[in-house]
């Protein structure tokens, strides 16, 4: 049974985040500014690309989901995200492919990486160590090594900004005076008015938590929002162990919706979270309130998440961090430790032993290395 009143009880709390998820997401505004330090060292082989793909899983994903939606209305070339073992028709070596694996072990990951290499792509690497490290230094790839010991979707600060910093330097995008430091700025004000010493009645995130226990989160966004939504809804199925959904407008106005129409029985036990903004279009407002109105009955809940700030990438980022935070509280309450994914890792592992992945791999290892030798 869910337990709002231990959200403001940190030593029961502690006792149930076992692995201090919420101190991880407290810190994410200080990790931010250390992955934008980390990234100053690094030298950047190739210069302006015709395109850009991200390739990467699950928490990996989401940096590169989030720069694609930044980034959508100023970038000169396209940028995409791969979440395959394969990469599109087009990817050549004019494109750069950055695959990205917290672990460095993933292996749909490990196999966009070698398809890079294998159609000459200018590579660039990221991740905490494993293979994804260990074959960039054999090949002579440029790497970003970032911290390990994180949760991959704790460490989204390190998955995201030397992304954003990269992208200013090969000049796909100029960056906005202060946009990055506004972020910051915005994320810490996020995480004082939503950490765990921050009473009830006055944090959002707490409050959010409370609103949808017992239900099934739905998340919409909306343009920029895409890749927040997703985050959020991830968040919810890593952190508090629950199905969730997302949608995005205008989209969800032309299918999704029609799910409203379903039998009370099966709708009470679901809940939505729209993502709301100040600056969000005018077109963009209606469809919100009218989508409102037509599932306000419908649902047991309506809840929003007001983004933050003036820039569009704070404005991401503080939407996206005030439903991280939520996923932990959901968590905490239901007396769920948000660390652990044991499906996940039971996952991967029955994947290596079923796929026999070692010998598989060090088969294609070895010939990309042969290839890479031929030039
Ligand atoms: O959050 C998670 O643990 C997952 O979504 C992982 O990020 C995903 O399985 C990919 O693994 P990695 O991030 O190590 O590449």
């Amino acid at each position: 049974m869910a337990n709002p009143s231990i959200l403001d009880q940190p030593d029961a709390a502690r006792k149930v985040d076992q692995h201090n998820m919420l101190e991880l997401c407290e810190k994410t505004p200080q990790f931010c500014a250390e992955a934008i330090e980390l990234t100053r060292e690094i030298d950047i082989p190739c210069e302006m690309p015709q395109n850009v793909i991200f390739a990467g899983m699950g928490g990996s994903a989401i940096g590169g989901e989030l720069i694609h939606d930044w980034l959508r209305d100023r970038a000169t070339i396209p940028i995409s995200v791969c979440r395959e073992y394969t990469l599109p028709a087009y990817a050549d070596e004019k494109t750069l492919v950055i695959p990205v694996s917290y672990s460095g072990e993933t292996e749909e990951t490990l196999s966009a990486f070698a398809e890079a290499v294998r159609r000459k792509c200018k590579v660039l690497t990221l991740s905490s160590g494993g293979r994804l490290q260990s074959l960039s230094k054999e090949l002579g790839i440029t790497h970003v090594c970032i911290p390990e010991g994180f949760p991959p979707r704790a460490a989204i600060a390190y998955l995201l900004f030397p992304l954003a910093v990269f992208m200013g330097r090969l000049g796909v995008v100029r960056e906005r005076s202060g946009e990055v430091e506004e972020a910051l700025r915005v994320l810490r004000q996020v995480s004082e008015e939503s950490k765990r010493s921050v009473n009830f009645e006055d944090n959002a995130a707490k409050r959010l938590a409370a609103e949808i226990s017992g239900t099934v989160p739905v998340v919409y966004g909306f343009l920029h929002y895409n890749a927040v939504a997703r985050r959020i809804k991830c968040q919810f199925n890593e952190n508090s162990k629950v199905p969730s959904r997302f949608e995005v407008l205008p989209e969800l106005n032309h299918n999704d919706i029609m799910g409203w129409e379903a039998p009370q029985d099966l709708l009470g036990n679901f809940s939505l979270i729209f993502i709301r903004d100040l600056l969000e279009p005018p077109e963009i407002k209606v469809r919100i309130e009218l989508t409102e109105e037509i599932t306000a009955t419908k649902t047991k809940r309506v809840c929003s998440i007001w983004a933050k700030g003036k820039q569009k990438l704070a404005r991401m980022l503080s939407a996206m961090h005030i439903g991280d935070f939520a996923s932990i509280y959901l968590a905490i309450m239901s007396g769920v430790d948000p660390t652990p994914t044991n499906s996940i890792t039971q996952l991967k592992q029955e994947m290596n032993r079923r796929l026999d992945k070692t010998r598989n791999h060090e088969r294609k290892t070895q010939s990309l290395k042969r290839q890479h030798a031929k030039g």
